[in-house]
């Protein structure tokens, strides 16, 4: 049976609301998500005081204030701190984006910070992305070819080729289009979402790859690619600004002229 409520043990309850460090200027309250499997306990919202005035402009920023002046035990991932690695996306003020790119100022009210919706959490902001990446390796993202290389060059593309993959490779795998596409809240285990079946697209567009046929046919399956409802949902949540529903819809587009 469909449960529409929060299992109990996922209930968010009130947290602590830790103090302000001293001399604080100019402050912001921050409403942060916190679980810890180790101590059996439902997930909190605690509350945190930055100084805007001693912390950068972006919501990473503000984080490493609190994890590094307030409460070393916030767990949170981040690598590049420039919108390229994809690890600190994380849902701030209601929208899934990158804690990196998202601008305090931009935000409403008190900051809200979730991990990313739908997933199960690893640990506070740490959402667990192992089934994205299990069907990212179905999919097979590297370049396949059945023919061999030319003797003395690479596999060249014109430039138009090239330019088909202009809104596909730049995907960082950040997962905020998957986690806030209700067709993939649904159907996760079966049907692939908006960022795994871009990743799809990017190689059946590749004008060097020798196995689009193939790439297709595992596609072609009422749940993996079909359970798309178009709601676009995925493309307004890219903070990169691509769109997977239009990725999507090139796929069935071209299920359908193989099949004319
Ligand atoms: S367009 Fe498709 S993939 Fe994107 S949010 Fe809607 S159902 Fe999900
Ligand atoms: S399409 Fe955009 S939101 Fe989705 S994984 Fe790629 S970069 Fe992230
Ligand atoms: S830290 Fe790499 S995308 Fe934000």
């Amino acid at each position: 049976m469909v449960e529409l409520t929060l299992p109990a043990h996922s209930k968010v309850q009130t947290g602590v609301t830790h103090p302000a460090v001293a001399g604080t200027k100019n402050p912001r309250k921050f409403k942060i998500y916190r679980f810890n499997p180790d101590n059996n306990e439902n997930p909190t919202l605690d509350t945190y005081t930055v100084d805007m005035d001693d912390c950068g402009p972006m919501v990473l920023d503000a984080l490493f204030y609190i994890k590094n002046k307030i409460d070393p035990t916030l767990t949170f991932r981040r690598s590049c701190r420039e919108g390229i690695c994809g690890s600190c996306a994380m849902n701030i003020d209601g929208q899934n984006t990158l804690a990196c790119l998202k601008a305090t100022e931009d935000c409403h009210g008190d900051v809200a910070i979730y991990p990313l919706p739908h997933r199960p959490v690893v640990k506070d902001l740490i959402p667990d992305v192992t089934q994205l990446y299990a069907q990212y390796a179905s999919i097979q993202p590297w370049l396949q070819t059945q023919t061999l290389p030319p003797p003395d060059k690479e596999r060249l593309q014109s430039q138009d080729e090239r330019k088909k993959l202009d809104g596909l490779y730049e995907c960082i795998l950040c997962f905020c289009c998957s986690t806030s596409c209700p067709s993939y809240w649904w159907n996760e285990e079966r049907y692939l979402g908006p960022a795994i079946l871009l990743q799809a697209y990017r190689w059946i567009a590749d004008s060097r790859d020798e196995m689009t046929g193939e790439r297709l046919d595992n596609l072609e399956d009422p749940f993996r690619l079909y359970r798309c409802h178009t709601i676009m949902n995925c493309t307004n949540a890219c903070p990169k600004g691509l769109n997977p529903a239009k990725a999507i819809a090139e796929i069935k587009q071209l299920m359908v002229e193989r099949r004319a």
